[in-house]
Formats: C-alpha cells, structure tokens, sequence
C-alpha cells in the first residue's frame, strides 16, 4: 500500500481545460474568492439563487449547539416543488426529465410535465393511505420512473423516505424498517436484471413476517406494488397495487412548504459496528448543495445536456445526483434499469449513444472492469456527444482514470473525480470542468464554500507532501443531521475524535501533493469498499457468527483488481460441525452463501478461508491488519504485539494450502 502511494504521489501530469470548455464553463473563478471572503453569505446567495422559498430565510448557520447544524432554518420551502412545478411554470414542461431505458430495451420519455403530474398523483395516494409530515416510507424499486415518483411524492407530503438499495436481503429489509417505524412500504412485484426478473416482494413480505426472535413487524399498514413484470405475487389485506391507486387518485395537489430543516430522508449506512447507521439528511441545505455542485461539478447546460449517473436510488449518489440536484436544476437525464453487460457488453456505450449523452458520472470499480473487457467494445460506440466525465465512490487510479478519458471521453472530456459520503449529502472535494488543472488519481480541491482538511491525530494540519485524516473543518449545507435514533453515536462517531475541536472526521485516510492537492487513501477504519459500496466488517462478521457452523470470525477488506476491495473471511469452524459435516469447500459455499442471505448478494465474501486460529492481540482484539496481509498474499508484518507469534504462520500455511 505504501509503494503504491508514494507512486500516486509522483503523478506530474496535469490536464488543462481546452480554451473552449473554459471559456463556455459554468464554474468561475470567483467562486472560490467569493466563498472565502464571507463563506456564510456565498451558501445564502446559492440557496436563494438555485431554490424557490416559499417563505425566505433570514438565518444561515446555527451552529450555537454544534455538532447539531441548523442551515436556514427560519426559510420554508417544499423540495418536490422545487424539483418539478417551478420549471413547469417557468415554461419547460415539455422537456425531458428523464430518458428512461429498461434493460431489454424498453423505454419512456417522461416529460417534467408528466413527472410533476405523476408525483401530484402520488402524493393524493400517499396522503389517502394516511401519510403526511414526518412519516416515514420505505421504498424497495428497481430503476424505473416509479422509484423517482414515489421519492418525490414522500417528500411532496413532508414526509421521510428510507430507500432500501433492491439488492439487499429480506433481513436488511427488517432491520430498515422496524428502525425508521416505517408505516408504508413502496415496491415492486420485480425489476429486470441480468436478464430476467428478479423478485422484490417476496423479500418485503419475508421482512415483515415473525422471523427469528421476532414477531410480525407492525407499524407498516401498507405495501404500495408497482408491476413492473409478470411475476406471480403473494397478496396479503395490506397490499395495494400502484397503478390501481394512482388511477382512482385525484390529479391535482397543491405543495405545502415545510421548515428547511424538515427530514427529507433516512439512508442506511455501514458503520464500524454490526448495526447500519440510519444518516439523516434535510432539506434546504441539502438541496441547496445537490443544486449547486451538480451545476457547478457537471458545468451543467440545462437546455442542451443530456447528463447520466448510473448509480442505484438506492444509495446516496442515486439520492443526490440522479433524483434531487438534476431535478433541482431541471436537467435531462438518462435512468437505465439494468446491469451494465446485459443484454451485451456495449449496453452502456449503446445508451450514450442512443440518448447523445454528454455528461457521465460512475464508479471506478465499472470503469476498471470495462477496461478489463478491452477498448475494441466501446470504440464499436459513437461516444462523440460525451464532453465531460465524472467518477465517484473510491479513489481512482491514474490508469483507469487515463483510460476513461481517452476511450469514453475522446482525449477531449474533461474527468472530474469527487468525494463525498452518505454523511456528506453531496460533492466535497473535487476539480471544477474549465477551472481545474485535472490530474490523474487526486480528488484535488475542496468545492468553493466547503473547508476540508488533513490532519495528524491530534487535529494539527500536515502540511503539503504529508498524510493523515481528512477533515471537514466547518459545517457545511447538505451535512448529515445525525443518525436516526441515536444522537450519542452520532456525536462519538464523527466528532469527538479531536476532543472539542468540531472538526468531522470522515474515516478516510488523505494525503496532500506538492500542490497541495488531496489524494484520498481510503478508508482508516473497519469500513471496507467494494465496487464503491460500502460494507461494515463487523457486520459481516455478526452474519458469519449468526450461522451455527461458525464459532469465530474475522472479515477484512482484500485489494481486488476490478472491485477496489473485496470480502475476505477467516472463519473458525465448532469442532462438532467439522466432525459430522462434509469438505471445506462445502462448508465455504454455505457460508457464502449465508451472507448473500443475511445482508445481500454485495457482502458475500470473495474468499472464505476456514482457519482453526485468529490472530489477537493480548487484549483479545482481532489483528486485522495481519490477516489483510495474508489476504493480499503479502508477507505478514509486524507480529510482535500478538498473544500468540506462531498463529500468522499457521493461518497463511493453512491459506496457501488451498
Ligand atoms: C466513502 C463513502 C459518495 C458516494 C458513494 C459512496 C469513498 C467516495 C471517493 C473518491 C476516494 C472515495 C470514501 C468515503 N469515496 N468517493 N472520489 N475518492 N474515495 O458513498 O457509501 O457513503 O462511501 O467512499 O472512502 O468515505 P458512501
């Protein structure tokens, strides 16, 4: 890993803006010198400018009780009106909203004409079934305009919406919704992937069921389906199907405006322990930050550009920068259900050009995999349209990076790579298109407004050629509000770890060039990121244990070519399972195949390495850290601090063996 930086750090090249890009960018300059002379008055100005407020605020920050942030608090808006009536009044409802494929090839042009319709409907639906500000809803769809409609119609209503990714599992589902107390759940009888159908209702009908310890789930009174295919479903009293309900719905519905800092939205995130982290996120500040860096990091033309993020509703990229801050700034936009390689490989380079897509943001993990696949698929494309590039959830390297740029983007588009976080709301770090100097593998500069930092642990600023933590050094618009539930966890996770300095500390390990541009490390913590998710250790862990083979375990995060990182288990297995039961490998599949149930198809572990000793320290603690090195087949390090010096050698003995 370390070999690695210090190469990354030697990354000299450096890609100007062409003079034309520059010269027609929405990003100025000025902005950085504007947020640094009055920071409090620039976020004022973009909330005025990029929102319509109902009533106007008067307050920027409240930061009297920190780390509880109030942005302009005493200012009421409703933020689906934002997202659709204002440009349908303003004269543009007849342009596209969204451009929305299927992955067999089906689609629909939904106009922001047809979406502001379709929310108001669905907004008369929710409120007939008895939802209004401050319920809760979970929503389970796959990538259809529903998904969209059904988020905007709980956050017409003032209500909060809980999106539960659709790969996640029946116990996920669970735990979700019993946190949240949701009372309606949004889903569909099933979504396309890879080909087919897959279920969805099954595994909502699964979650509210008794199941293990406990009994029915009983806040939820209703499931809203929307049919998106043929599948057979169960039908219980609460059920109801979308489409019969939005056609008895009346048509009209008037938003009401609700306080800035009313919950727009609970997003379940994975945290150091087995529990997910429900991050609460509100409304004008949020908004105001999606609208502005999706204008400013995307130099967003909302009349000409047909912009696509290819990430699911189901995490926060899909919250921010599909749904809110493109819709926030009436912007055109592909929404594409499937998976990128069906029905063939060029599906996602078919759909640049069939829509002329001319922004594109994904992940590294899909950008490493294509290149696997080899230039000869994509250069099949015309993907003359795309002129600017954006890449989010892990670091990229410099090699991919180049290699987005020059196959997707023409040795033309500019590749904008950003930070951010469940918790951050929207883009922190990144370069502006036709500002930035861009360089391959950095993240590079704090957005105007926002003040990050990289820190020792004592909370001291290290300086240019350095590494440590990266710090948020002052509040900002769209930050979490807390975790739902639990303020003391909020407060201990992400602010008390420079005493009394509110500094945030995001978990990531950063470094600052020579010019003093950050680059980001991953993650310090027991947080790992596969294909830009992200997945808890101990979670993992807690569902490895939950099976009755299992009498210890240990999960760490292995460096993986195409995934970033992937699942590594080391399991000890109870001496009366290995006696009756059947090979190794048997007994590696099941568990598996267990995790894939518990948590979801993302979290099952790559390799499962059944082991009759952990390495622990004398305090007990599991040494990580060594196990990561026997994952990545490196040899073990320092092995001092163990209670036992001699089990590394048996783990990598028993590993190798395999
Ligand atoms: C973690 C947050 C932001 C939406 C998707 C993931 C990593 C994210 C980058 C980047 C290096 C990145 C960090 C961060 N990360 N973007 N451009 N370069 N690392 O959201 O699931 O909340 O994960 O993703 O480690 O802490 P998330």
């Amino acid at each position: 890993m370390n070999t690695q930086i210090d190469n990354l750090l030697h990354e000299y090249r450096k890609f100007p803006p062409s003079e034309e890009f520059a010269r027609n960018a929405v990003a100025t300059t000025e902005l950085y010198e504007e947020a640094k002379a009055d920071r409090l008055e620039f976020w004022a100005r973009q909330a005025r400018e990029l929102l319509d407020w109902e009533t106007p605020f008067t307050r920027t920050l409240d930061w009297s009780n920190p780390p509880f942030a109030k942005w302009f608090d005493d200012g009421r808006l409703n933020v689906a009106y934002n997202c659709l009536d204002r440009h349908v009044e303003a004269g543009n409802g007849d342009r596209v909203a969204l451009h929305w494929e299927g992955e067999q090839g089906d689609s629909r042009t939904v106009t922001y004409a047809d979406l502001t319709a379709e929310v108001k409907r669905a907004a008369n639906v929710l409120s007939g079934l008895g939802i209004g500000e401050g319920d809760r809803v979970a929503i389970y769809l796959p990538m259809i305009p529903e998904a969209v409609v059904a988020m905007l119609a709980v956050a017409r209503l003032g209500a909060v919406h809980s999106v539960i990714f659709g790969g996640f599992s029946a116990d996920s589902i669970r735990s979700r919704v019993d946190d949240a107390s949701a009372k309606l759940v949004i889903t569909a009888d099933g979504g396309w992937r890879k080909g087919k159908v897959s279920a969805l209702k099954p595994a909502v009908d699964a979650a509210l069921q008794a199941r293990g310890d406990l009994g029915p789930q009983e806040t939820v009174t209703n499931v809203l389906v929307v049919k998106r295919g043929e599948n057979e479903i169960d039908w219980t009293d609460r059920d109801l199907w979308w489409h019969e309900e939005m056609a008895k719905a009346e048509p009209e519905h008037v938003a009401q405006s609700f306080p800035a800092e009313n919950p727009l939205f609970i997003l379940y995130t994975s945290g150091t322990t087995g529990k997910p982290k429900g991050i609460l996120h509100t409304s004008g500040g949020y908004l105001t930050q999606c609208a502005f860096t999706h204008k400013i990091v995307f130099d967003l033309k909302p009349e000409s550009d047909v912009y696509w993020c290819t990430a699911d509703i189901g995490w926060v990229t899909g919250h921010s920068y599909v749904v809110y801050g493109p819709l926030a700034n009436g912007a055109s936009q592909v929404l594409y259900e499937g998976t990128p390689d069906t029905p063939h490989p060029g599906r996602w380079w078919e759909i640049i050009e069939k829509y002329k897509v001319t922004t594109f943001y994904t992940a590294p993990t899909a950008i490493r995999s294509f290149m696997k696949l080899g230039r000869k698929i994509p250069k099949q494309f015309d993907l003359s349209s795309v002129r600017l590039l954006g890449s989010v959830g892990e670091p990229i390297n410099p090699e991919a990076w180049m290699w987005y740029r020059k196959v997707i983007g023409g040795k033309a588009a500019p590749v904008v790579d950003t930070w951010w976080q469940t918790e951050t709301g929207a883009i922190m770090i990144s370069a502006l298109p036709g500002i930035t100097e861009t360089k391959p593998g950095s993240a590079q500069v704090p957005i105007p407004g926002i003040n990050v930092d990289v820190v020792d642990d004592d909370g001291h600023h290290v300086g240019t050629g350095n590494g440590g933590l990266l710090v948020v050094a002052e509040p900002w618009p769209s930050m979490l509000r807390g975790i739902w539930g639990d303020p003391e966890r909020f407060k201990e996770t992400y602010w008390e770890k420079f005493g009394d300095k509110h500094l945030y500390f995001a978990g990531d390990g950063a470094r600052l060039d020579h010019d003093s541009d950050i680059w980001l490390l991953g993650r310090v913590d027991d947080v790992m990121n596969v294909s830009g998710h992200r997945l808890s250790t101990a979670e993992i862990e807690s569902a490895l244990v939950a099976h009755p083979f299992t009498a210890e375990a240990a999960v760490v995060g292995a460096h993986d070519d195409t995934t970033g990182q992937a699942v590594v288990a080391f399991v000890i297995i109870k001496e009366s399972m290995l006696e009756e039961s059947a090979a190794v490998e048997d007994i590696a599949a099941v568990l598996r195949a267990h995790v894939g149930e518990q948590i979801g198809p993302i979290a099952r572990p790559r390799d499962v390495f059944i082991v009759n000793e952990l390495p622990k320290t004398r305090s007990g603690k599991i040494m990580r850290r060594l196990l990561r090195d026997v994952a990545e087949g490196r040899e073990v390090g320092d092995t001092t601090t163990l209670a036992d010096t001699t089990v590394m050698q048996i783990i990598t003995g028993q590993v190798t063996a395999k």
